[in-house]
């Protein structure tokens, strides 16, 4: 079969991004200028500020990820741009951006799933990993668990009840004065701390054995410190980092094992941005070996906003004969496996 190569332009939230993918698998460049030090300041991603951001920067990041390809737009067979879910209007520059590019130059269009890009991540380094399979996806935005039954195929049996597990991470790191984004921080400090020292609570859905609820979890966070607080006692943030970060992995893996065994798959993947916490994989490494389950993560670069993963997913849906118009918009709430 022909080599397909695909550019992939990422715009959702605060990552421009953009890369060169071919067959879906092979990552030519994966270029990402990331926002987040723009947004620190603010506490959070500023809307108004990603867009005109992605405005300033989309023609350099993907000039750079085709320079790194050593490709020109000639050597591409179509451009997949994530249309959705997302901020409207830093999805919009993407969008924008790869209709250009596709009615200058003739390539066929083709709008991607931002989560779907994320659960396809997994493809790039583990070539062997086909579905079906189990993926847990938790980004800041979204907590998924989905049975991927084939390429481009999805049912979603969990999803959480109110905050995606990034957004705990993220509101008890502003909580504990660690900034944003929380992620990252909590796993370094979390090192220093004492998983067991507090005992936060583990919540459970009563409909849906599936599901996740977070924001209790960041209630209890915040109660403790206010009760610290009012005693005069001395937080150990490390502590509480460590023991908050413990009650969201043992919720995640227990849901997700539970899953996988109920559903006879002998598979099971993680994707999103909280796939990159280090204790995180530890768990489910363990957990997966001891169950005899195969466990697949991609590398950190891979798990949090990038183009490469765009340009993955992009691919399956051009094998199969997905074509976008001019008329693709950005559409924020986008379901998986909606077109
Ligand atoms: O997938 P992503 O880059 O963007 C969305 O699609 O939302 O995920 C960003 C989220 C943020 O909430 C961030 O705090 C979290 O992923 N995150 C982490 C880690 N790195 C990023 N959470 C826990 N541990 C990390 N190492
Ligand atoms: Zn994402």
């Amino acid at each position: 079969m022909k080599d397909i190569t695909l550019l992939a332009i990422e715009s959702s939230c605060d990552e421009t991004a953009a890369a060169v993918v071919k067959n879906g698998r092979e990552v030519l460049s994966n270029v990402i200028y990331s926002q987040i030090a723009l947004h620190t300041e603010y506490g959070g991603v500023v809307p108004e500020i990603a867009s005109r951001k992605h405005v300033e920067k989309i023609n350099q990041v993907i000039e750079q990820a085709l320079a790194d390809a050593g490709v020109t737009l000639t050597d591409l067979d179509g451009i997949a741009v994530t249309y959705g879910p997302g901020l409207v209007g830093a999805l919009l520059v993407g969008v924008s951006e790869a209709k250009a590019i596709s009615f200058a130059t003739g390539l066929p269009l083709i709008g991607v799933h931002h989560i779907e890009g994320h659960i396809c991540a997994n493809y790039i380094e583990n070539k062997e990993l086909e579905p079906p399979f189990v993926c847990l996806v938790a980004s800041g935005g979204h907590s998924h668990l989905v049975v991927v039954k084939d390429y481009g195929e999805y049912e979603i049996i969990g999803r959480t009840r109110d905050d995606a597990a990034g957004e705990a991470f993220d509101k008890v790191a502003r909580a504990i004065g660690l900034g944003y984004p929380g992620g990252p921080k909590i796993d370094k400090l979390s090192k220093e701390g004492n998983p067991d020292a507090i005992a936060f609570p583990r919540a459970k859905v009563d409909e849906n054995e599936y599901d996740f609820s977070f924001s209790g979890l960041k209630s209890a966070v915040l109660n403790y410190l206010n009760g610290c607080q009012m005693k005069g006692e001395e937080v150990n943030r490390a502590d509480v980092a460590a023991s908050f970060q413990k009650a969201v992995i043992d919720v995640l893996v227990e849901h997700s094992i539970h899953a996988v065994k109920e559903y006879h798959f002998d598979k099971f993947a993680i994707a999103g941005g909280v796939a990159s916490n280090s204790s995180l994989r530890k768990a489910f490494e363990e957990r997966c070996a001891a169950e005899g389950i195969r466990f697949y993560h991609p590398s950190p670069i891979f798990c949090t906003d990038n183009a490469a993963m765009i340009g993955a997913a992009g691919y399956y849906e051009f094998v199969k004969g997905v074509r976008s118009g001019y008329d693709l918009n950005a559409v924020p709430g986008l379901k998986l496996g909606e077109r």
